[in-house]
């Protein structure tokens, strides 16, 4: 989970690089550095914290000469986040310099090889065996150094590589991580992300697993494993630079709040054609469809919240059995999955770890794979059978908030399509959800406009020292991504638990210091909730209810009231998240905590 670029032209290159890094930082800002070939030699700056830091150190570049280099902001998995252990790492020599995204799982064999070879270690990285060993394999062939070098790794490795004998050149390679080529004019790049790019360039090439490629400001040439070169399509992004702007909002993350009807729009309207859902991109025939007798949801954090909501939608309406686990735990589980089985995969970025790794368990076991991803080429949609883009276009903020949202329009869609397909819904009901799924834009809409007075809410709720959310049935699935939204932007200790639950042990911590947020949307269920809010309160808890717009009974029994618009109870997730989404920035924003970059994260875990 950090970020990479490389830049070889006919200008300066530092400047750039350090532009890249900043539509990198969302992947990892604990510490960040470039290194440029100058006069024969590796010129490099390094620097722990964040990348305008290192801007500082360099004046922007400009004290940095030279039109090739590489630079990198990290995330620290080996070593903490100091100037030696930030990347680019050197080789003894200082002829090579390497930045790295990922664990190489050998290092420590590799490291006390090389250190009985007399090579000296700067750093507690596992990415400095990488620069010690290109020392060690060049004998004037920099492609087959890399190539030697890559053989001798295990793990996850994206590398970019700067030779000071080899002026204009970069090498870079692609295992286990996300990697893309950018063509420009006189000038070529590589990056983790495209929007390191796309102010450059919209041509891309997206690299696979075991990819090599070379760099001139002239050509691209990309290898195989074996390093036979292999000819590669041409991607053209689609959005512009602006799109990965704040657009003078104070954080990415409440541009891309307000950006939720839009990219909601965005993902459902091309599926809705003359009345009826199509799902490019889900390559299964009905009857084949039909063959599974399971479906299982597999994914991480906000995306697997959005996938126990997707359990309750996809039951109701289709009567097939769902199962949602954790990526983490199902890679590890031994798991019980055959060609019988739908695997759904949900991943904004594509390129979780966890989530690729069961993705490839479970496909080695038979089962078909359905990827709802936010990234256009990223490895998940690439390993999957299908794939049903949801189009949130790019999510900087660490925290989601559209790509959650949009990941339940995709499985809201599916699980239409699929009810209908299976019959299991007549044709009335079919038409009523879809004209349901029309109206979520405009849903998600009125969810901010009811719910302008959040920011006062916050002010009186921010000093918190600790907050429950509970919710039944699809509002438990909501709970706890609302519960999420808050501690990991705010840093205030919260658990979303289901409100039937609490009674069963954990009631025993709700007192007059709590507050409890109640989700209240699943109208079915509003009189149990009632029931558990009287039960927190006489406790002395607080409570800050959400419920359906225009439902007055919540003033009865809540402290404070949020408010989502009335709509299909199975879609109310997608609107009652707006206003939780709110309540967190609000009260992350009054405490003064950086909310599109909170500490000890980052927006891709591409590492275990
Ligand atoms: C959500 O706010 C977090 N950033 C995190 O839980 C995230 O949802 C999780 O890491 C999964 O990421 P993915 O959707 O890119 O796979």
């Amino acid at each position: 989970m950090c970020g990479i670029v490389g830049f070889t032209g006919q200008v300066q290159a530092a400047p750039i690089l350090l532009e890249g890094l900043r539509r990198l930082e969302y992947r990892g800002y604990d510490s960040a550095g470039v290194a440029v070939q100058h006069g024969g030699a590796i010129e490099m700056v390094k620097a722990s914290g964040t990348v305008e830091r290192l801007a500082e150190k360099t004046a922007g570049g400009a004290s940095l000469p030279g039109e090739c280099g590489i630079a990198h902001t990290r995330w620290a998995t080996h070593g903490a986040p100091t100037d030696t252990n930030a990347h680019p790492h050197l080789s003894g020599d200082g002829r090579f310099a390497v930045v790295h995204n990922g664990i190489i799982e050998n290092y420590a064999a590799l490291r006390a090889e090389l250190l009985s070879e007399g090579y000296a270690f700067a750093s507690e990285t596992d990415t400095e065996v990488v620069a010690h060993l290109l020392e060690h394999y060049y004998d004037g062939n920099l492609k087959r150094a890399v190539m030697r070098t890559a053989a001798r790794l295990e793990g996850s490795y994206v590398l970019g590589v700067l030779c000071a004998d080899e002026p204009g050149r970069l090498f870079c390679v692609k295992e286990a991580g996300p990697l893309i080529l950018g063509l420009g004019v006189g000038e070529n790049y590589f990056a983790s992300d495209v929007t390191a790019l796309v102010g450059r360039t919209k041509n891309v090439i997206y690299l696979e697993d075991g990819e090599m490629a070379e760099l001139t400001p002239e050509n691209i040439s990309v290898y195989d494993r074996t390093g036979r070169e292999i000819s590669k399509s041409v991607s053209h992004v689609v959005w512009d630079i602006e799109a990965a702007e704040k657009g003078g909002y104070e954080h990415f993350m409440m541009k891309e709040i307000m950006e939720q009807p839009r990219a909601v729009k965005s993902t459902i309207e091309p599926r809705l054609r003359n009345g009826r859902i199509e799902l490019e991109g889900f390559e299964l025939t009905a009857e084949e469809f039909s063959r599974f007798s399971r479906i299982v949801i597999t994914a991480c954090g906000s995306a697997y919240h959005a996938g126990m909501v997707g359990k309750y939608v996809i039951e109701s309406l289709c009567r097939v059995p769902v199962e949602t686990d954790l990526a983490s735990e199902l890679r590890y589980r031994d798991p019980i999955v055959g060609p019988d089985t739908l695997l759904i995969v949900v991943s904004q970025s594509g390129e979780t770890a966890d989530t690729i790794a069961a993705l490839r368990e479970c496909k080695a076991r038979g089962a078909y794979v359905l990827a709802i991803v936010n990234v256009v080429g990223s490895t998940i949609a690439r390993l999957a059978d299908s794939v049903l883009y949801t189009h949130a276009g790019p999510e900087i903020a660490v925290a989601t908030t559209k790509g959650y949202t949009t990941q339940l329009a995709a499985l809201y869609l599916f699980a239409v399509w699929a009810a209908e397909k299976l019959g299991r819904i007549d044709d009335a009901r079919y038409n009523e959800l879809i004209a349901e799924l029309d109206a979520l834009p405009a849903r998600v809409q009125r969810a901010i406009d009811l719910n302008l007075h959040v920011q006062y809410l916050a002010e009186r709720w921010h000093e918190q020292r600790a907050m429950f959310f509970i919710g039944r049935n699809i509002d438990y699935a909501a709970a706890l991504e609302g519960s999420l939204k808050l501690k990991e932007i705010s840093y205030i200790h919260s658990e979303a638990y289901a409100a039937g639950e609490l009674k069963h042990g954990t009631i025993a911590l709700i007192d007059e210091k709590r507050l409890v947020v109640a989700l209240c949307c699943q109208t079915a269920l509003f009189d149990k909730m009632v029931s558990n809010i009287q039960e927190v309160k006489a406790r002395g808890a607080k409570v800050l209810g959400l419920a359906p717009e225009g439902d007055r009974r919540i003033f009865a029994e809540a402290d404070d009231v949020l408010f989502a618009p009335r709509g299909e109870p199975l879609f109310a997730a997608v609107s009652e998240m707006v206003p939780l989404q709110l309540f967190a920035y609000y009260v992350a924003r009054e405490n003064g905590c950086d909310i599109d970059k909170p500490r000890n994260l980052a927006k891709s875990v591409t590492v275990e």
